[in-house]
């Protein structure tokens, strides 16, 4: 039978069948990888906070612990950021005319707090707890990375449902206290997954 269309066609209809299906498949995939990418996390995202406040210098130079500027950790669900009397402390006396403390001095004397800007913020029907996680043995380093090395302090995991979940299902037993390694490590090799509590993957553990 004589061809009613030239054979190219063919190609031409499969490619634009294939470019439909691609675009269907995007406009679904899109989405989907949208909410979980790092645009939407803010993951690796440094603020401009109204202090260059910078955590080497402290944490890391001076080896000030992370509970002397945030205590809360220990006793609340959250971890707080210190009061302007905190950093006077020390200012009053160190750098006490430095020119980058002027708001920190500022703040001190008008009472008005910093303005500090919120990195880690789940949404408001998302409930955590830091006490529960310190008390458990866990380091700052297991969810924020090593703040001690950064200028400005960075988002560095996803902290969507599936980052908290993965973790609440895996054994814990024999997780060492400060190794942020280690548990990242028996995330992949787990060779049982399953929740050590049921009670951690319950929806209302975490949406109450
Ligand atoms: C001298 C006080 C001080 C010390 C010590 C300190 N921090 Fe901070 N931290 C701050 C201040 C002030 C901010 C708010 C400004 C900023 O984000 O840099 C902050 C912010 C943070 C944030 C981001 C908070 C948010 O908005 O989500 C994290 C996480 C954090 N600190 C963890 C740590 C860890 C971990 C350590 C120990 C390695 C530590 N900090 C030591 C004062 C301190
Ligand atoms: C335990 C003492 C201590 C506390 C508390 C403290 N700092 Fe400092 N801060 C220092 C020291 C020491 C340096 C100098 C570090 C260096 O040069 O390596 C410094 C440096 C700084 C600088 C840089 C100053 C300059 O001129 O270079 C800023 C800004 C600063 N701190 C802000 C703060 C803020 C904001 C707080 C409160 C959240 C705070 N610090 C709490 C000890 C402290
Ligand atoms: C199990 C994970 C985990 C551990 C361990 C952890 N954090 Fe957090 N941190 C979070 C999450 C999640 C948030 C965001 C909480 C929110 O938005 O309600 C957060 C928020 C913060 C904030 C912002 C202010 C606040 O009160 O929420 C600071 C500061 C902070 N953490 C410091 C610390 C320090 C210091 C330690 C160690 C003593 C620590 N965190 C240990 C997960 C953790
Ligand atoms: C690094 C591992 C780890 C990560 C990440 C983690 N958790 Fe947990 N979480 C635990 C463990 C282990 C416990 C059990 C503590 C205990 O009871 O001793 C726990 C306990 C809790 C509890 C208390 C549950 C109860 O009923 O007592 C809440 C709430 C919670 N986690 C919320 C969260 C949320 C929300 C996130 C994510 C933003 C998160 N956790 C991320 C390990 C983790
Ligand atoms: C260990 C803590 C934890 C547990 C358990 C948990 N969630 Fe979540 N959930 C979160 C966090 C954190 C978020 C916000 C981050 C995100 O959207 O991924 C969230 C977000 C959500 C959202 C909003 C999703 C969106 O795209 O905005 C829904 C709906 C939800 N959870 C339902 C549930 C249900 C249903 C269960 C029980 C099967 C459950 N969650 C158990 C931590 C938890």
């Amino acid at each position: 039978m004589a061809a009613l269309y030239p054979r190219w066609s063919n190609t031409v209809y499969r490619l634009a069948l294939l470019g439909i299906l691609l675009g269907a498949a995007s406009a679904i995939a899109g989405p989907m990888l949208y909410v979980r990418s790092t645009y939407n996390t803010s993951q690796f995202t440094p603020y401009e906070q109204p202090v260059e406040f910078d955590h080497r210098h402290h944490a890391r130079d001076d080896g000030i612990e992370c509970l002397y500027c945030h205590s809360a950790a220990e006793r609340s669900s959250n971890a707080g950021v210190p009061s302007t009397g905190v950093c006077m402390g020390c200012h009053a006396q160190v750098y006490k005319d430095s020119p980058l403390l002027a708001t920190v001095r500022q703040s001190y004397f008008t009472g008005t707090p910093i303005n500090w800007k919120r990195v880690h913020d789940l949404p408001d029907f998302v409930y955590f707890d830091h006490s529960v996680h310190i008390a458990r043995g866990f380091d700052c380093s297991a969810c924020h990375g090593d703040v001690g090395m950064m200028a400005r302090v960075e988002q560095v995991q996803p902290l969507t449902m599936g980052w908290c979940i993965d973790c609440h299902t895996v054994e814990h037993t024999t997780l060492p206290n400060d190794a942020w390694e280690a548990s990242m490590q028996m995330l992949i090799t787990a060779p049982t997954r399953k929740p050590e509590i049921t009670s951690l993957v319950t929806c209302t553990a975490c949406h109450r």
